[in-house]
């Protein structure tokens, strides 16, 4: 496989675009990352360096966007950091008033294992019309894959089996060694692209968002700009969860009082 060195002052361009972009503070430990994962563009339009694939994002948006697709980084995984999952089923949709729809918002979605494993816990518990989820991710290419529900039969593991045989469909033919997750509940969330950084006022108001394992690639100023924004759109009495490896620590949030370790709630 050709290799491109990617030069120490074409790295600081990226990282000053793809922090203008998407708050993504990349450190210069990520320059080896950086250059492979754009390899491929390079390949794709026969260019002979990163100075020319710069020149390219800068005149032409959707290469822009594919930069910043290559450059997130979207593990995620069905029920992780499963005490959040536990918190939902066994304080918040027991203590929900029926009166209203619960709306969750899973931000920085990535493929939508975050938002598939809310909705099963909801679906199992509550009516098709009071409840509704919203995934958003930044990189366009996890959404598409969030939109059809498509995951590798390796990923089911971490499902409860009671929900397994109920949400997740065995891929045949075309998509053996997948599985696909139920119709049923797709027609009740949404995925779509957002960016932290804006402010999305159509969004509504949520009783529950995630903001998991995210905050971990902004410097304090993006994460507070980005929980402020996120903060915004929660319902007074709502609840707010960011990952375990996660802290507020270094931002003002006036708005939450924290209820247990990542879990916070918005009392004004
Ligand atoms: C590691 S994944 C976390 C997925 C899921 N929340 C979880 O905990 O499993 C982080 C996601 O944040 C997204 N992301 C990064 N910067 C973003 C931004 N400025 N706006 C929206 N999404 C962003 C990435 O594209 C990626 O899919």
């Amino acid at each position: 496989m050709t290799t491109i060195t990617l030069q120490e002052n074409e790295f600081q361009v990226f990282q000053k675009i793809i922090f203008r972009e998407a708050g993504i503070d990349l450190n210069d430990k990520k320059k080896l990352l950086v250059q492979t994962r754009l390899l491929k563009r390079l390949m794709h339009y026969k260019l002979k360096s990163y100075t020319d694939y710069i020149r390219l994002v800068q005149i032409d948006k959707l290469e822009l966007n594919e930069m910043v697709n290559l450059l997130t980084t979207n593990e995620t995984y069905f029920f992780r950091e499963i005490e959040h999952f536990e918190f939902l089923q066994k304080e918040l949709i027991p203590n929900h008033p029926y009166k209203t729809k619960f709306r969750v918002w899973s931000a920085a979605a990535s493929v939508g294992a975050e938002a598939y494993s809310t909705a099963m816990l909801l679906d199992s518990t509550m009516a098709k019309q009071d409840w509704e989820i919203l995934g958003t991710d930044i990189n366009s290419d996890v959404i598409k894959k969030a939109r059809v529900g498509l995951y590798p039969e390796s990923w089911i593991d971490k499902i409860p089996q009671a929900l397994r045989s109920v949400y997740c469909l065995k891929g045949k033919g075309q998509h053996a060694g997948k599985f696909l997750i139920d119709r049923g509940i797709i027609s009740n969330m949404r995925f779509q692209v957002g960016n932290l950084l804006e402010q999305n006022i159509d969004f509504g108001k949520f009783n529950l968002i995630f903001l998991r394992n995210v905050l971990i690639y902004f410097d304090n100023d993006t994460k507070q700009k980005v929980v402020d924004n996120v903060v915004d759109r929660l319902l007074v009495g709502g609840f707010f969860i960011i990952s375990h490896t996660e802290n507020l620590n270094m931002i003002k949030i006036p708005k939450l009082k924290q209820v247990k370790t990542s879990i916070y709630q918005r009392v004004i």
